[in-house]
């Protein structure tokens, strides 16, 4: 049985704090070009901001974070970038995982994990391990992910684990098998640096998400602009497919 519900399937309960904020961070590499430095300083500046974001979930009770780190189309950068990505994300895994830990934070790695290079496939399994107890905030880091890869992914599961069965294949079966089967759908989509495009990112899991667009580039990104995306969440009328008046009745007794 799913752990949640589908927005599809059943009309989500919705509060005024958003349960799951899922996050394309852009804009890193325009950051640093605008001040004269290498991309890479874009990158750096970037996890202190990851660092504020987890800070500001952990203190507004929101249950679910999920930032797109590095796409499956990413590895199309030249190979140094890719590379300074790489040691960036080593780096984050060493200095941060037992902060996070102390703070009851579960973090979890989405995405095809296989072309890491092992020291940090390994670091990758030692903190998911070592924070899989923790239960106030669930961060997810999308790495190496893309969302038709997920649902490709998780339909091959689903079909590997039934092979006699012939058809008749639901929503419910394959909820299972994606990479994100453990939270619920995401309340707020957040893409900073201007772009107005999903790339990738949760194509299954954004169906009813609401969609916050911001040119503010991720590296400044702060706690007031995180508010104002929050805000504009607040302002959000979430029908589901209703009409606005059935919003507003009072349910049958
Ligand atoms: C996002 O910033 C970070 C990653 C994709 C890793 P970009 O590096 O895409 O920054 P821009 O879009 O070039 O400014
Ligand atoms: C999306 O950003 C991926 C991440 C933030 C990790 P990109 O900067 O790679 O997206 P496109 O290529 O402009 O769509
Ligand atoms: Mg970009």
């Amino acid at each position: 049985m799913a752990l949640f519900s589908s927005s599809t399937r059943q009309v989500p309960t919705i509060a005024a704090v958003p349960k799951h904020v899922a996050v394309i961070m852009d804009g890193n590499g325009r950051w640093a070009k605008k001040r004269f430095l290498p991309r890479v300083a874009g990158h750096v500046k970037g996890v202190e901001l990851v660092r504020e974001m987890v800070r500001a979930c952990l203190e507004q009770g929101i249950e679910y974070l999920t930032l797109f780190a590095f796409s499956s189309e990413n590895w199309r950068r030249p190979q140094e970038e890719v590379s300074l990505l790489m040691q960036l994300f080593v780096k984050a895994l060493e200095q941060e995982v037992d902060k996070l830990h102390r703070n009851g934070v579960r973090l979890r790695i989405i995405g095809d994990l296989s072309p890491f290079d092992a020291r940090l496939q390994q670091l990758i399994a030692d903190a998911q391990v070592k924070t899989a107890g923790n239960t106030r905030l669930n961060l997810t880091v999308a790495a190496n992910y893309g969302g038709r890869w997920d649902v490709m992914q998780g339909v091959n599961k689903m079909l590997a684990a039934q092979p006699e069965k012939r058809e008749g294949w639901s929503e419910a079966d394959l909820d299972p098998y994606l990479s994100m089967h453990y939270a619920p759908e995401p309340d707020l989509f957040i893409r900073t640096g201007g772009e107005e495009r999903i790339s990738n990112f949760l194509l299954w899991q954004l169906a009813y998400t609401e969609l916050y667009f911001t040119p503010t580039l991720w590296p400044d990104f702060n706690t007031e602009e995180f508010a104002k995306a929050i805000a504009s969440y607040q302002q959000r009328e979430r029908r589901f497919g209703r009409t606005s008046e059935q919003l507003t009745e009072k349910p049958h007794a």
